[in-house]
This record gives structure tokens, sequence and C-alpha cells, in this order.
């Protein structure tokens, strides 16, 4: 919903004073629901932005004695004595479920690849912002330029974020090795999966810096969850809803770990937007549930992982030394081809980060710039 679509009105003859009208949809105001959003300096530490009293506190037959809307302001009377001006604006703000970032756009194949951004552009705001608006809206780009020093991931990672420490420690090496305890150390292609979907949280974002690649094979690929399931509840909605419903047990064992969750595979925001999947078919188990339930979960399973196969969803390309590939971890499923190490090296490193901080560097980055344009903006 855009904030511009709430409109306000008076009502003097009905039981609520105060109306608001949402995509035509016109309903009283609660009471409750506007002294809440006081922005007055007695209510609200404004420095802080916290609220200086305990919403639940207020008088359950709250009401709205008296309203005016004027320009750009709702005037309001409360029951309890209080009155305020309200800005038509932070009431817009207060009723958006979105937080100012850029919503996803789903990709198939044609994109090619991931939009691509130069290293040297992220140490400058605008460079930044403009990264963070693709990663956010595509969920994955490419930064190339950077340097194929090791542990130069890490360094990628803080201009988005805070590297999450794991088992796997601060950071990972991809490279074939004996004995691996993860197929991604071996050589063996790598269909399009989530990391880690036994962890709680599951990491959000990936990044993989690659060091070094003198094979012809060994590609990235991914899928964009989004897209796959659009299509799949486009055909069987049922069939969706299962896999957002359905609590799934993943787990992760070697010498010093043990790992459970139990999470659907499918994920959904606070609108029952699909936001990522939990996909890994090596390491899910069903519930024990009904034959019916069974069987009706498996079809749908089985077509989602036919369209997460599907090369008309997948884009494929070489990670060329020096380039890092930034992507959410549950909405872009990764995956390789194989390769062969007889042709030379392959050497990736990789780490996690969460989804908190990128967001809040976005809408920090934007609100910062809109005031630097601003003070550009020939005053008259
Ligand atoms: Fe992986």
């Amino acid at each position: 919903m855009s904030v511009s679509t709430a409109n306000f009105s008076i009502d003097p003859s009905g039981p609520a004073p105060l109306l608001v009208t949402l995509d035509g949809v016109t309903q009283p105001v609660p009471a409750l629901w506007l002294r809440e959003q006081s922005r007055d300096a007695t209510q609200l530490d404004l420095v802080s932005d916290q609220r200086l009293f305990d919403p639940h506190r207020l008088a359950l037959d709250l009401s709205i004695v008296d309203a005016r809307v004027d320009a750009g302001h709702v005037f309001a009377r409360f029951s309890d004595g209080h009155e305020e001006r309200f800005a038509l604006d932070e009431l817009a703000i207060a009723i958006d479920p979105d937080d100012g970032c850029p919503d996803p756009i789903a990709w198939r194949t044609d994109l090619g690849s991931p939009p691509r951004h130069d290293w040297r552009c992220l140490g400058d705001p605008t460079g930044l912002e403009a990264a963070l608006h693709d990663f956010l809206a595509y969920g994955a780009i490419v930064v190339h330029d950077s340097p194929t020093s090791e542990l130069t991931v890490l360094d990628i990672a803080t201009r988005f974020g805070y590297v999450r420490e794991t088992n796997f420690g601060r950071y990972f090496d991809v490279r074939s090795m004996p004995r691996a305890n993860d197929l991604a150390y071996t050589t063996v292609p790598l269909g399009p999966h989530t990391d880690n979907p036994y962890r709680v949280p599951t990491p959000g974002i990936q990044l993989l810096h690659c060091l070094v690649n003198e094979t012809s094979g060994g590609l990235s690929t991914l899928v964009d969850a989004i897209a796959v399931t659009d299509q799949l509840r486009a055909e069987d909605p049922e069939g969706l809803d299962l896999l957002i419903d359905t609590v799934v047990r993943f787990h992760f064992r070697d010498d010093d770990t043990a790992l459970d969750s139990h999470r659907p595979i499918v994920d959904v925001d606070h609108r029952r937007r699909v936001t990522g999947l939990r996909y890994s078919p090596r390491l899910d188990h069903i519930p024990l549930m009904s034959n019916e339930q069974t069987h009706a979960y498996h079809c749908a399973r089985f077509r989602l992982a036919e369209l997460l196969a599907d090369p008309a969803f997948a884009i494929k390309f070489l990670l060329n030394a020096g380039e890092a590939m930034v992507f959410s971890n549950d909405r872009v499923l990764h995956g390789r081809t194989g390769f062969d190490p007889q042709e030379g090296m392959r050497h990736l490193q990789g780490c996690y980060i969460d989804h908190d901080a990128p967001r809040s560097r976005y809408c920090v980055l934007r609100r910062n710039l809109t005031r630097s344009f601003a003070s550009l903006a020939p005053k008259g």
C-alpha cells in the first residue's frame, strides 16, 4: 500500500467522528489507535522516538469527542482530556505496513546476471545506496573489482551489515577437500538450495567472494524463489499454502555440532507474501501426517522442486576472481555446476550477514541523501 492512499475525513453524525479511506474502503478510526500515535512531547521522547506511556493502560472506552481535518493535519480531542494535532503524513506512515525499502522484483532467466556494482564505489553513499537498492529489489548483486586477497569477503560484508559467526567460523572457504563435512567442499554439481535451513534464524544473506577460478566449470547458478512461488501459486494455490503452513524438520550433525529447526519450507511476511525458502532436499524431514496430507504435501514439494530445476528460472554465470555474489540466502537459491579440479584452482570465501542491517542502511542512506539533495535545492 502506498502511504498516499490514506485519506482522512469527518463524519459528525456517525458513532466515530473520524474516518479513513484506504484504497476506496472507508472505515472509522478507532480512538485507541489514534491516541497511541501521539507525537506530543508529553507522550513521546522526541530524541529516541520511544513512547512515554503504556498504550495498554488507555481506557477501553476511550473515544474521540471532537475531530477536525485541516490542511495537512487532523485535530482530535479524546475523552481522557488529551488533544493533539496529528500530521497526516505521519499517520499515513503509521498505517503503511511497509518500511520504505524497495519491493522485490521477481526475475527469471532473462535477467541474465545479477546487477553489478563496483567495489570502489561502495565507500560512497550514493554508490552504496544504489547497491543496496538493487540487492533489496533483486535479492542478489555482484560486486566487482574487489581485491583478490584473503578475507576481502569480510570487508565487503561490513559494507552491508555485520558478519554473523556460526560453527563454520566468521567465514568459510569453498574449495574441494577430502572427507568434506558438506557437499559444498567437493567438486559435484550443487542444485539450487538455501544454506543452513537447520539454523535458527537461518543466515539471511550470503556472500561468496572469488579469490581464484581457473576452471571452465563451476558456474554459479541463482534462482529467484519469488518468481518460482508466483508460478506455483498460479498453478496450485492450495499446494503453495501447504508448503507455507506445514512445519518441516531440518537437522545438521557433525562431531561438534547438533542443530535442529522446525520451520516451513516457504516463508512469508506479515502480509503473507513469500519472502523466501528453506530448501535443501538432503536435509528436510516431513512431519507424520495422514496419508492424504502426506500425498498432498509430497505433490506440492515435487512441483516446487521441478520449478526450481526449470532452466526458465535460473541464471548461470562464471564468478571471476575479484567478484563477489551478495545474495539473499532465503530468497535466492544458489547452486553451481560441477567442475574438474585438474583444470586449475577454484577458491571462494564466504560469510553470512543478517537481513536487518542492509534494510536499515538503505533507509538511513535514503533519508540522508534526500536531506542532502534538499539542502542543495535553490532557496526561493
Ligand atoms: Fe550453499
